[in-house]
C-alpha cells in the first residue's frame, strides 16, 4: 500500500491491524556519466514498494533529495544541509506518529544520508521522551512507543553476495552497477551508454565537492556501470526485498 495511493479512511483502518510504516529515502545527484541523477531515490523507491508488496506494509512518499554536499561540483546534482535533513526527517515521523504510526523502517539508497537520518532518530526519541516526561512529571513514564529503523539496501548480505558474483571488483562505490541497473530495470527507456575512463579505486574520505571532482572527474568512484542490465536490476530488487522483509517482520513483530 503506498499511501499517497490511499485515503484517510484506508489509513485510519490499517492503523487498526498494522503501526508499522516504511520510509524511502535516497538522494537527488550526480551517477557518473551514465547514471541518472535520480539514482539513490529511484533505487531506494523501487525497493520499498516491492518490500511493501511482500510484507503488506504501508510506504510512506519517498524522501528524495538528501545530505549531497561532496557532489555539489557536478550539474544537477541538489542537496539538504545535513541539519534540514534532520528536520525533515523529524518532521514526517512525528506527524504519522501522531496518527498511531509505531515502526518506522527507512529503506535508504544513499549513503550521506546515514549519519544525519541516525541523528534525526535521536531528535524524535528526545523530543517524545520530553513529551511524555513533561506530561507526568514524576511518573518516569516511559515514551510512546516509537522505533526508528535505517536499513541501507546496498548492504544486506543477498546483494552484496550478487553485486560480487556479477562485478567483484568493479562495484565501487559510487555509481555502482547495482545501483544503475535497479534504475534500468525500473526505466528501460531510460538507459544510457558513455565511454568511461579507468576505475580510480582510492577509499580515502572524501573533503568536499571539489575534491571529489579532482579525484573522480566523471563522478564515478571505483564503479563500471557499463556491466548493468535491466534484468540484473530485477534481481538486485528481489534480493534486497528479501532480506529487508526479514529485518522489517522482525522489526515490526509481524
Ligand atoms: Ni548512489
Amino acid at each position: 500500500m503506498q499511501l499517497q495511493l490511499s485515503t484517510w479512511p484506508e489509513v485510519e483502518s490499517y492503523l487498526e491491524r498494522n503501526t508499522g510504516i516504511i520510509v524511502p529515502i535516497g538522494s537527488t545527484e550526480q551517477h557518473g556519466p551514465t547514471g541518472l541523477i535520480g539514482t539513490d531515490a529511484l533505487t531506494a523507491q523501487v525497493i520499498a514498494r516491492r518490500l511493501g508488496e511482500e510484507t503488506d506494509a504501508m510506504v510512506a512518499p519517498t524522501i528524495s533529495v538528501g545530505m549531497a554536499q561532496h557532489h555539489m561540483a557536478f550539474a544537477g546534482s541538489v542537496t539538504l544541509r545535513p541539519s534540514t535533513l534532520i528536520l525533515v526527517v523529524r518532521d514526517i515521523v512525528i506527524s504519522l506518529a501522531r496518527h498511531g504510526f509505531e515502526r518506522f523502517f527507512f529503506v535508504n539508497g544513499h549513503g550521506g544520508n546515514v549519519a544525519p537520518v541516525s541523528t534525526a532518530f535521536s531528535e524524535v526519541h528526545a523530543e517524545l521522551g520530553e513529551a511524555a516526561a513533561l506530561a507526568a512529571p514524576g511518573s518516569n513514564q516511559m515514551p510512546a512507543e516509537v522505533q526508528c529503523r535505517l536499513a541501507n539496501w546496498w548492504e544486506m548480505p543477498s546483494v552484496k553476495k550478487l553485486s560480487d558474483a556479477l562485478y567483484g571488483d568493479k562495484r565501487g562505490t559510487h555509481a555502482t552497477p547495482d545501483e544503475v541497473a535497479v534504475t534500468w530495470y525500473a526505466f528501460p527507456d531510460q538507459q544510457r551508454s558513455a565511454a568511461l575512463g579507468p576505475l580510480a579505486r582510492d577509499s580515502d574520505p572524501i573533503q568536499g565537492a571539489a575534491d571529489f571532482r579532482r579525484r573522480h572527474p566523471d563522478g564515478r568512484r571505483g564503479a563500471d556501470p557499463s556491466l548493468a542490465t535491466p534484468e540484473d536490476g530485477r534481481r538486485f530488487v528481489e534480493a534486497a526485498a528479501k532480506d529487508l522483509a526479514k529485518e522489517y517482520r522482525a522489526f515490526t513483530g509481524g
